[in-house]
């Protein structure tokens, strides 16, 4: 079955559930949604009001720690079944308001799930499938002190808020991967993925926001992702550090760089003017002559990001976007920022579900296999090219591999097994869940072979990991 006639047999067999009253029957009466800047208070309100009326579909929880000022980090999940991973659905995850007096994505947040409620409940059936085959966090604010100090100074000041309490710029306090990453290049070495355990200091303490964001990094077996920021109208995406080290103007590509192009197309081409080259830019740089994209060196660099630690410490593709040209706009451009952020940010969940996907398992047992190493090369042209970014299977042996189209020679190995390969032809489908390709392995008592690479365990030795507390 074709992922279009899968898309329209579903949305066929949903509208029949609908009329039946059997998707999206009413829990209560959802309040409706107020356009204006929630405070950290209500924020939570507004989320657990959300997750009450939708109860089936999402769960409120919150990171593992508060905030240097001790409020909580919230966030609000959407997926089949709320709290835990399910095999074969991919993770996805926003995040906004790391810099606390950025504060359009957080409400663009907060809309969003109020959005995904409703339409869920009307039995939507774009909604409805992405729910069903996605797990869907939003974090509307993960510095909400910063947040609490710019709303307290008026809003307008560039810099006076984008801390946390300790005055300690967030995306800058992620450890240092694409250092060792680039270094690893040099060195012919080829380990571009998991590579945290290669960090042995620290430039400077982990704060406890980051530290919650890290740890959820690791916990959930995300696929793709996004940070919310403002300041400028443009979708950044990785690398983020130049590999001289340049400050700016040098073009740091990330080993899938063609992938990320098309993500961060995938938002801009769809909101209302990222990608419009007769808008005014916001500041110096016309981004939409070049589609409203950039690659982050190319533009400035910086260290410490939580973009590129995202592609380097886990399986994750996250890109930055940069959301409007006012930091902190006022309550009545909320709601037209809504308009012209709605497509792009429903059609960039939808790319989780690009490349393809599958299950490696045991062939005897039919035991899925953790931690298997995907590689994959390039063979569209003929001309093999190595994608040097290796992704890992998930704890029941599902793995994700987000690709643009073409033909590509995909290869899994796992300690004890022998090597599977197979080729796999990628195009372009409509919206409907990525193509499936399964790996038996064979071999068990086979001699025990290296790992392509050897990093296959996530690290997980100098970051303890409780579990989330479940407020809801
Ligand atoms: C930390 O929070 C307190 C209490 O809100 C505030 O007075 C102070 O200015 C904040 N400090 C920084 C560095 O953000
Ligand atoms: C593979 O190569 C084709 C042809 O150059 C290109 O269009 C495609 O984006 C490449 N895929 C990736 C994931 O780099
Ligand atoms: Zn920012």
């Amino acid at each position: 079955m074709s992922s279009s006639t899968g898309m329209a047999a579903a949305v066929v067999a949903l509208a029949v559930l609908s009329l039946m009253g059997l998707v999206g029957r009413s829990q209560g009466l959802l309040k409706p949604f107020e356009f204006r800047h929630h405070d950290n208070e209500e924020m939570r309100l507004v989320l657990e009001d959300i997750a009450g009326e939708c109860s089936d579909v999402s769960r409120v929880a919150t990171l593992t720690e508060p905030s240097v000022l001790g409020t909580p980090l919230y966030y609000i999940e959407f997926s089949k079944h709320p709290g835990r991973h399910q095999i074969l659905n991919p993770e996805f995850k926003y995040v906004a308001n790391i810099h606390g007096n950025e504060v359009l994505g957080r409400e663009l947040l907060l809309k969003l799930a109020h959005y995904l409620c409703e339409q869920y409940r009307a039995g939507n059936p774009e909604v409805v499938f992405l729910v069903r085959n996605t797990r869907i966090h939003l974090m509307p604010s993960v510095n909400p002190d910063g947040w609490q100090l710019a709303t307290d100074t008026g809003g307008q000041h560039e810099l006076i808020g984008r801390y946390n309490n300790n005055s300690v710029d967030l995306n800058r306090n992620f450890p240092d991967l694409n250092s060792i990453a680039y270094s690893n290049e040099e060195f012919s070495k080829e380990d571009n993925n998991h590579l945290l355990k290669e960090v042995n200091s620290l430039t400077q303490p982990l704060q406890p926001e980051t530290r919650s964001l890290i740890r959820n990094i690791l916990q959930i077996p995300y696929v793709l992702s996004a940070t919310l920021h403002g300041g400028d109208l443009v979708a950044n995406y990785p690398y983020d550090l130049s590999r001289s080290g340049k400050e700016t103007g040098e073009y740091a590509s990330a080993p899938d760089d063609e992938t990320f192009r098309h993500l961060a197309k995938a938002y801009s081409q769809h909101h209302a003017d990222m990608a419009d080259p007769n808008m005014k830019p916001c500041n110096d740089e016309n981004f939409a002559k070049n589609g409203g994209i950039t690659n982050g060196a190319k533009w400035y660099a910086l260290v410490g990001g939580m973009q590129d630690f995202n592609y380097l410490a886990s399986n994750d593709f996250e890109i930055t976007l940069e959301l409007s040209c006012q930091k902190y706009p006022p309550a009545s451009r909320l709601e037209p920022e809504w308009e012209r952020n709605r497509n792009a940010l429903m059609n960039y969940m939808w790319q989780s579900h690009i490349g393809i996907k599958g299950i490696v398992y045991d062939a005897n047992t039919k035991q899925g296999v953790p931690n298997a190493v995907v590689h994959v090369t390039n063979m569209t042209e003929g001309i093999p090219r190595e994608i040097k970014h290796d992704i890992l299977s998930a704890h029941d042996g599902d793995y994700y591999r987000l690709l643009t189209p073409g033909t590509y020679k995909v290869t899994v190995q796992a300690k004890g097994f022998q090597p599977h390969t197979k080729l796999v032809n990628v195009v372009q489908r409509g919206y409907g869940t990525a193509k499936r390709i399964d790996f038996p392995l064979h071999g068990h008592n086979f001699q025990e072979r290296p790992l392509v690479h050897a990093n296959q365990m996530p690290f997980n030795g100098w970051i303890n990991r409780p579990q989330p507390i479940v407020v809801q």
